[in-house]
């Protein structure tokens, strides 16, 4: 883990247009800052999608089109506290449905919790927590010939480039077995207004959680930045549909990271790219489904129609 870090941080600052992967945001600081963030007023994401599961419970379990007496799974990919997903798996319980929930997360700290908040709140619940990223995991699923149904909320996918979003989804749908189905929350195209602000929050908790990334390089890799010497940018671009978060050097300064027994040079206003938040439409959607076997069979979405869980069905 630590080796790979150490790689992705070289590679990333000796580009010319200097990068951080996001995954690095999410360790117990980054973890916790980011519960916060979800419950900011501007962070909509998290209200909208919640809107979603709880006012429209029954209609996500009908248009899954799950047969009560039949025993499926339910895996959820990058977890967290499944907030949403217990609507879902308390309606599913009431009306009797067999099936038992496959948490998957990389956060073993994230699984644990779940797992215990999960057992008090519903004892009659199978719950098999698999601990790990999930590219990795889905290798193993093609192998369980129960019928799945596999969340993907969030707007996870978001973060990922629409390159590797494809190269995912198409690794997600082999892992399918025919009629199968994907609940895909994603965060839809809208006006600046709305999406800037949850990236770019009066209390600056966007702020410390991409800083958080300078001081994990600190922590864990011997670095020297000092985090008032960069500030935090967010961009949004409706007509791309594309929010963009950067580190940007506040003057002419050079950084050393001892692990990797290196130093990077920063001028005044240059940017570490640090995550890229996509939002989307249909079409969009579509294209990257292009040539996967995943095909988009119902949308849901919250009174504001500004976040949609998409059920895709493996054709
Ligand atoms: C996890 N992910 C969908 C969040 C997002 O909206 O891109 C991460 C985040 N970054 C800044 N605020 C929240």
């Amino acid at each position: 883990m630590i080796e790979t870090f150490k790689k992705d941080v070289e590679e990333g600052l000796s580009k010319t247009s200097k990068t951080l992967p996001s995954k690095y945001f999410y360790d117990s600081i980054g973890d916790q800052i980011f519960i916060k963030i979800m419950n900011m007023p501007a962070y909509y994401l998290t209200r909208a999608e919640h809107d979603i599961f709880k006012n429209q419970t029954e209609k996500i379990i009908q248009k899954l089109k799950l047969t009560p007496n039949i025993f499926f799974e339910i895996i959820e990919l990058g977890a967290g506290d499944g907030t949403k997903t217990k609507l879902l798996l308390k309606e599913l319980i009431r009306l009797e449905y067999n099936f038992k929930y496959a948490p998957i997360d990389i956060s073993e700290n994230a699984l644990k919790n779940l797992k215990s908040n999960l057992n008090k709140e519903m004892a009659s619940l199978e719950v098999s927590t698999k601990q790990g990223d999930y590219f990795e995991v889905l290798d193993n699923l093609k192998q369980q010939k129960a019928p799945k149904v596999v969340l993907f909320l969030g707007s996870n996918i978001g973060n990922m480039s629409d390159e590797t979003a494809k190269i995912f989804l198409t690794k997600l749908s082999n892992a399918l077995n025919k009629n199968d189905k994907v609940l895909l929350g994603v965060d839809m195209i809208k006006s600046e207004h709305v999406v800037l602000p949850a990236y770019n929050d009066k209390e600056g908790l966007t702020k410390s959680f991409n800083m958080n990334l300078l001081d994990r390089i600190n922590k864990e890799l011997e670095g020297d930045f000092n985090t008032h010497h960069f500030e935090h940018l967010a961009t949004y671009t409706q007509d791309e549909g594309i929010a963009r978060s950067y580190l940007v050097s506040k003057k002419n300064q050079e950084v050393s990271i001892n692990t990797l027994d290196q130093k990077f040079s920063f001028i005044e206003g240059e940017k570490i790219h640090t995550e890229t938040s996509r939002k989307y439409n249909d079409a969009i959607l579509e294209h990257l489904l292009e040539e996967t076997y995943l095909k988009i069979t119902d949308k849901l979405m919250d009174s504001n129609e500004y976040f949609a869980d998409y059920i895709l069905t493996k054709i």
